[in-house]
Order: C-alpha cells, then sequence, then structure tokens
C-alpha cells in the first residue's frame, strides 16, 4: 500500500469535512482531494447525471495512482457507490454506510431521521442501508436544499440560521426521532444550531464515521506510512472562491492547489 495517496472526491468544497476527519486520524497519509465546483450542485441533479460526473472524478484520481477512493459526497454516494465500487479494483469508501451505522447503534427508540440532498432522500440510500442492519428501525427522510448555501455564505450560526433550521426540523421533531443523521457534507458546519434545535437528539456526522471505516480498512491493510502527509487539492473552478470557502471548513490552510479539466467522455 506504501506512501500512495488515498484520494477523495466531492461534487465541491462540501467534502473537506470528509477529509478534515481523515487527515485528523491519519495524520501521515498523503491524499488528493478532487472538488468538481464546475458542476456543483450534484444534489439537484438525475442519476444518470451524478453517475456520468462521479465515473469523470473516479478516472481522473485513478490517474493519480490513488491507493483507495472516498467517496465523500452523500448524493454520489447514495446514488453511484456500487457503480464505481464495480469498476475499479482498489477499495472504494463510501459515507452511507458508515452513517448508517453508527445511527443504528445510538438509536434507543428506534427512530432515525435523515437530512441530505434532494437526491440523497430520494435515493433512499440511507434507509436501505438502515433496515440492511435493523429492519424494524423507522427512518424518515427530509431534503434540506436551503443548507448548502447557508453553509456556503457562512450563515452557519445566529438568527437566520436558526429560522431555517427551524423552518424544516418541525416535522422532524414531531416524527420523535432519537437519532439524527447529517446525510449531507455541508451539515456538519451547522451541527451547533442543529443540536439547539433538536436538543435531546443525538447527531451522527457521517464524516467522521467514514474517517474511521478509511483507518479500519488502512490499518488492515497496513499502510505503512509515516511523517506528516501531503494534502493536494484540484479543483474544477476558481482556486481562489475554493480556498476562501474551503479554509474555513477544513480549518486550515489550502495551498497546493490546481485547476484542472476532467476528460468529458
Ligand atoms: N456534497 C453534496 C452532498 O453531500 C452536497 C452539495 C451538492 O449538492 O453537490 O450531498
Amino acid at each position: 500500500m506504501s506512501d500512495r495517496p488515498i484520494g477523495i472526491f466531492d461534487s465541491g468544497v462540501g467534502g473537506l469535512t470528509v477529509l478534515k476527519e481523515v487527515s485528523r486520524i491519519l495524520p501521515s497519509e498523503n491524499i488528493i482531494y478532487l472538488g468538481d465546483t464546475a458542476r456543483v450542485p450534484y444534489g439537484i441533479r438525475s442519476p444518470e447525471t451524478v453517475t456520468r460526473y462521479s465515473f469523470e472524478c473516479t478516472e481522473f484520481l485513478l490517474r493519480q495512482d490513488i491507493k483507495l477512493l472516498i467517496v465523500a459526497c452523500n448524493t454520489v454516494s447514495a446514488i453511484s457507490l456500487k457503480e464505481i465500487q464495480k469498476k475499479v479494483s482498489i477499495p472504494v469508501i463510501g459515507v452511507i454506510e458508515p452513517g448508517a451505522r453508527a445511527a443504528v447503534n445510538s438509536t434507543k427508540n428506534r427512530r432515525i431521521g435523515i437530512i441530505g440532498t434532494e437526491a440523497t432522500i430520494k435515493s433512499s440510500a440511507y434507509p436501505k442501508a438502515i433496515k440492511a442492519l435493523d429492519k424494524d428501525i423507522e427512518v424518515f427522510g427530509l431534503p434540506c436544499p436551503l443548507f448548502v448555501p447557508l453553509v456556503e455564505e457562512d450563515w452557519t450560526d445566529g438568527i437566520i440560521a436558526r429560522l431555517v433550521v427551524e423552518k424544516y426540523l418541525k416535522d422532524m421533531i414531531d416524527k420523535g426521532v432519537d437519532t439524527l443523521v447529517l446525510g449531507c457534507t455541508h451539515y456538519p458546519l451547522l451541527k451547533g444550531v442543529i443540536q439547539d434545535v433538536m436538543n435531546n437528539v443525538c447527531l451522527v456526522d457521517s464524516a467522521i464515521e467514514t474517517a474511521k471505516v478509511v483507518r479500519d480498512v488502512l490499518k488492515s491493510r497496513e499502510s505503512g506510512v509515516s511523517g506528516q502527509g501531503r494534502i493536494k487539492f484540484y479543483v474544477t473552478d476558481s482556486t481562489e472562491k475554493f480556498v476562501n470557502v474551503g479554509e474555513r471548513f477544513l480549518q486550515s490552510r489550502i495551498e497546493d492547489i490546481e485547476k484542472i479539466t476532467l476528460e468529458v467522455r
């Protein structure tokens, strides 16, 4: 496995929440991050388009000789993970299964809420993954499309964030869930407000759960890296915007960044 990099891709800046957790628990790993910023958001697109885009991202990262691929985007993980796994020979880890497993372990009243993009909720990928672990758990899905622009605008606390979160999550409170999966890359940045609004509910952060799975997979394959890993960023649109918003997501500097054009098939 050696010091070949881990590849991570997302529709844009959001997957940096996953990168942050992966580099926190695996600081020696070299990582290549690809954000398809020219075509974000994926969450409003058809499954065919999401799958096509995700193949193009995967092919780019495979050309960088990655040893493991993380699909950080919930929308892509929900729609295209299996097809990506079929195409490649390295391990491919998505964010749905780890989040679903953590939710099942957390719930006491067996009522779980899922929030995500429209495409993620429509796919029913989280309910399917949860019911595969325990078919008697009740799962309630809710798209929260305004959360993504809210986070990118840096309105993650204050009155506007609070009102938007309250408005969306009212139904979820009425359903009496005791566990809520943050099923979108951006939602961990709203954790504070969401927790205030749903104060007795356990929030599951798919980014953290996914990083743990990556650690376990690499441990079993003896990754063998040491020292401080390097992180290289690629984006498909302006690097400036990505750096501005991304440093907030990552809570550290983004230095080694390059704009690329994906090969469109
Ligand atoms: N990264 C996407 C997700 O986690 C959110 C942004 C988008 O719609 O592309 O579903």
